[in-house]
């Protein structure tokens, strides 16, 4: 067993209450998994149906995912609408309606409450956050566009349906996005209005690969989470995100710009690009320090040679040539062993407000883990050790110490 089992993952809407409104869509099965999710990250979630949804998934599973009663009519018994039917929505952080069908949606646009849910809709002053789920057809209906452009127009959240296999067996746009990503929305969406609010936050994320030939490369083990994990976090907080990422096997964070480069010069014309009017640059990427001198236009082939010597010239150091008049920056340094005093070495001349050093030899450090042990270096010889903790987690204690310096 793993060190990294011992930390407890950090859940982003912890203390968060959460209207999950389910209505009569083949995709509220997918809700289920929604609720789950949700109560993961840390939310109290009050699951409301409509009728119809309840012909689709049963309440117990949702009682049973939320720990907490469903209400799924306005005069029920042991409905907390129907003794008070405001009372959900006043206390309600977000309402999140997954799936939303074309009849919700159109009854939302017209603000009908003869169901639980449009009351708590009408009553709540908390985000509207709706997922749309139907066939193609009914999606591109110009009835449901209108309602769901009314709906844009009075703030309501939008989640766009996917394009995919629907149910019906058609390939279009009405698939319910995913409830991880949904999640997602729901963050960003509560974020808005977080202590980075305003700020425009450039992240790097992954290793760089560095062309040999038109088939190989030199990369690195990175993987891409902690600078992920940072540009969430920086989203979740109200910050403006542009994630300039290596290639990685992860998926684009939600509300973050998003822009993939290859190699190291990428990297640096990307950040440059992108850092010139930001307040704060976070470089998580493993950049090369080294690319071939030149890459050959066709494979290399083996031959009858047993051995090959590779010529390779300095990459560009980024952060420090990156500069902007406002520019905070953040560096990482991946070390074995000693990953601190090897840091503190670095810190004069990075131009860094502080250097988060992480040994990536030890057990749950560093590539590919989902959690990293990190040190923050300060330049004036300073440092601070933090325990094995989930990345999500670290990317805010870093935030938390850059926004010091952001003030
Ligand atoms: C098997 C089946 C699947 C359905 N799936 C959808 C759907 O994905 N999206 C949708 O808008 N309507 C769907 N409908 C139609 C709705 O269930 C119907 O419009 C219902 O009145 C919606 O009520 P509600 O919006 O109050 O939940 C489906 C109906 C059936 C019988």
């Amino acid at each position: 067993m793993s060190d990294n089992t011992a930390v407890d993952p950090y859940r982003s809407l912890d203390g968060r209450n959460v209207i999950l409104g389910v209505t009569g869509s083949i995709a509220a099965y997918k809700s289920a998994d929604l609720a789950s999710k949700l109560v993961q990250q840390g939310a109290t979630v009050d699951v409301v149906m409509t009728p119809s949804a309840k012909e689709f998934i049963g309440t117990a599973t949702f009682a049973g995912l939320t720990h907490r009663p469903v209400t799924t009519g306005l005069f029920e018994a042991n409905s907390d609408i129907a003794i008070d039917h405001v009372a959900l929505a006043l206390r309600a952080d977000a309402v999140v309606i997954a799936p939303a069908t074309a009849n919700s949606i159109a009854k939302l646009a017209f603000g009908l409450s003869d169901d639980p849910l449009g009351a708590a809709v009408l009553a709540t002053s908390a985000p509207v956050i709706v997922c749309p789920a139907m066939d193609a057809h009914m999606y591109d209906n110009a009835a449901t566009q209108a309602n769901i452009e009314t709906l844009r127009r009075r703030g309501v959240y939008i989640v766009e349906p996917a394009e995919g296999r629907l149910a019906s067996g058609l390939i279009g746009k009405g698939r319910m996005e995913e409830p991880a990503r949904i999640v997602e929305h729901v963050r960003w969406v509560l974020g808005r209005q977080g202590d980075l609010a305003g700020w425009k936050v450039v992240v790097s994320a992954g290793g760089t690969q560095e062309p040999l030939d038109p088939v190989r490369h030199i990369a690195n083990r990175s993987s891409g989470k902690m600078g992920y994990a940072v540009a969430a976090a920086a989203r979740d907080r109200g910050a403006l995100v542009t994630l300039v990422a290596g290639p990685t096997a992860l998926p684009d964070p939600v509300g973050v710009v998003v822009v993939h480069v290859v190699t190291a010069l990428d990297m640096r014309d990307a950040i440059a690009g992108a850092a010139k009017n930001a307040d704060l640059l976070v470089m998580a990427a493993a950049v090369a320090d080294f690319r071939p001198t030149e890459a050959a236009k066709e494979k290399i082939k083996k031959g009858s040679r047993e051995t090959v010597t590779l010529e390779l010239i300095r990459n560009p150091a980024i952060i420090s040539e990156v500069s902007g008049p406002k520019l905070i920056k953040v560096a990482f340094a991946a070390e074995t062993g000693e990953a601190a005093r090897k840091a503190r070495e670095k810190a004069h001349y990075l131009g860094a407000a502080f250097i988060v050093a992480n040994d990536v030899l030890e057990p749950g450090s560093g590539f590919g883990t989902d959690t990293n042990r990190v040190t923050f270096v300060y330049p004036d010889g300073t440092d601070e050790a933090l325990p094995l903790m989930d990345k999500l987690a670290v990317a805010h204690e870093l935030l938390t110490r850059a926004r010091k310096n952001l003030t």
